[in-house]
């Protein structure tokens, strides 16, 4: 096995030679070692080594769904064994996903499977060698075809009647019910894949992933929340003889449904949208497992950076404002005019998170105005029930000690009701950080590279990794 302190030689990147391929156990510890100071956060060394494990063990990412990934020069025919370090010349990771689509040539939503890709990485002494740069194009080329790769992979090893090895993240173990998670990559395409730059708009677009839009708006939760907060709110509807609003906490129990409601309307959406501007929509699906990957790390963090606080169940807010009619005096709900909103959100930790809550942000995951399809919301409805759901979070922020409400890509609606809201916020354009960054593989991207293939409906933090 070559050493990284004693190999002087440094393999050129567009060597037949180097492969990309899996990690062994080791080699994942030796990477996580090192990229701890990039990505680490609040976490010590120890922390970051059993939280990296962890997140690949969540519904989402167990069984194959998170598959680490190397750039060596070492011989694929080498055996090597859990405990084996070969020469990590680039490393990165991926996380499967389930995504929605229409063609701009159709009129029905395609599901297809969309990779994102986190934690690119070159150990110090091979970087500025290209290294990054050929497991990148290696990579794309893998992601085109992997859901069959996986399949192969799982007939070889079924063929072999043995499922153990050093790469063990690209050998899906066995679920309780005997079925692989495989089985969730039959039949589907692999049409995308993505990753959120923190190096800018250049590195990543000139390989093969254009950016997209890395807008977002944050609000400081530390400035006096101008009236009305959310107690005033709830009283002034209490009094109101025109409109109710109730607020009903996001959590593990109502997550699946509004997951669910959530999709219905998107797909609606991605039709829409492609039918009337005549290119291809595309979106992640909000889906449970990928929400509860991002509240699987709050708490992972929460429990390291507030030892011995639980982490709070309120993890978003639905907001109901419905219309009363006065029938001889007496008031009574119409569903006419009305609204339901809700927003999911993570918080998420920095460096001196106990001390410094500027390091530490509430990102609204996925922000959602339900339509119903038969009557718009009335304005005051719908401004009422934004306000409400963004006093909720600024006091979700602000009890655990988040500096920060920051939400991605904000739509046209909803810009004018953050203006409106008459809470102070800033619009941020990221140049460098967090850029969405896509590859599209599917049917019907645009055929000019300079443009974005596609159209990124709901490009919101729910589906960053
Ligand atoms: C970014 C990184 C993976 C590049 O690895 P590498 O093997 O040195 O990359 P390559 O040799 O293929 O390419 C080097 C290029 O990366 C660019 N680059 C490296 N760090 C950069 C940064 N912080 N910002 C912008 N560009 C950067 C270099 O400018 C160079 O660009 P060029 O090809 O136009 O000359 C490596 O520097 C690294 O691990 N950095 C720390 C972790 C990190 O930031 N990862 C990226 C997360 S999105």
């Amino acid at each position: 096995m070559g050493s990284l302190a004693v190999d002087a030689h440094y393999p050129d990147a567009s060597d037949h030679a180097l492969v990309l391929t899996h990690p062994t156990a080791a080699e994942k510890e030796q990477t996580w070692r090192l990229n701890h100071g990039e990505w680490g956060g609040p976490l010590d060394l120890s922390a970051y080594l059993k939280r990296e494990p962890f997140l690949a063990s969540t519904p989402l990412t167990a069984d194959g769904g998170m598959v680490h990934w190397i750039l060596t020069d070492a011989s694929p025919a080498q055996s090597t064994g859990p405990h084996d370090k070969r020469r990590v010349l680039a490393s990165c990771e991926t996380i499967r996903k389930r995504v929605l689509y229409v063609p701009r040539s159709g009129d029905e939503v395609g599901e297809g499977l969309g990779y994102g890709i986190g934690s690119v990485y070159t150990y110090p002494e091979f970087r500025g060698k290209k290294y990054a740069a050929r497991m990148l194009r290696e990579l794309g080329v893998a992601l085109k075809t992997w859901p069959e790769e996986e399949q192969l992979q799982k007939k070889r090893s079924e063929t072999r009647g043995q499922d153990h090895g050093a790469t063990d993240t690209s050998r899906p173990g066995k679920q309780p019910n005997g079925q692989t998670k495989l089985q969730k990559a039959e039949g589907k395409e692999a049409v995308c894949s993505a990753l959120w730059s923190d190096i800018g708009k250049q590195f990543y677009a000139s390989k093969g992933w254009p950016a997209f839009a890395s807008e977002h708006v944050e609000f400081p939760s530390s400035s006096p929340s101008p009236p009305p907060g959310i107690s005033s709110l709830l009283e002034q509807s209490a009094r109101s003889h025109k409109t109710s609003l109730t607020l009903t906490p996001v959590n593990t129990s109502n997550l699946a449904e509004l997951c669910a409601q959530d999709e219905a309307q998107l797909r609606a959406e991605l039709i829409h949208h492609a039918r009337e501007t005549r290119r291809t929509a595309f979106a992640f699906a909000p889906e449970y497992d990928v929400f509860r990957w991002h509240w699987a790390r709050e708490e992972f963090l929460v429990s390291h950076v507030f030892s011995g606080r639980q982490v709070s169940e309120v993890r978003g807010m639905i907001a109901t404002v419905t219309n009363s009619v006065s029938t001889n005096g007496v008031a009574k709900a119409d569903a006419q005019g009305g609204v339901r909103m809700w927003a999911i959100w993570t918080r998420n930790y920095g460096v001196d998170a106990a001390f410094d809550a500027s390091k530490n942000t509430l990102y609204i995951l996925r922000l959602v105005i339900e339509g119903n399809g038969n009557s718009p919301p009335e304005p005051g409805a719908l401004q009422l029930a934004f306000d409400a759901i963004l006093h909720s979070a600024l006091d979700a922020a602000r009890t655990w000690h988040c500096g920060t409400v920051n939400l991605w890509n904000p739509t046209a609606t909803v810009r004018g009701l953050i203006t409106a809201s008459g809470v102070t916020h800033r619009f941020v354009d990221r140049e460098v950080d967090s850029i969405p960054s896509m590859m599209w593989n599917g049917p019907d991207g645009a055929e000019d590279e300079k443009e974005e293939a596609v159209d990124w409906i709901a490009n919101e933090k729910y589906c960053w990794c």
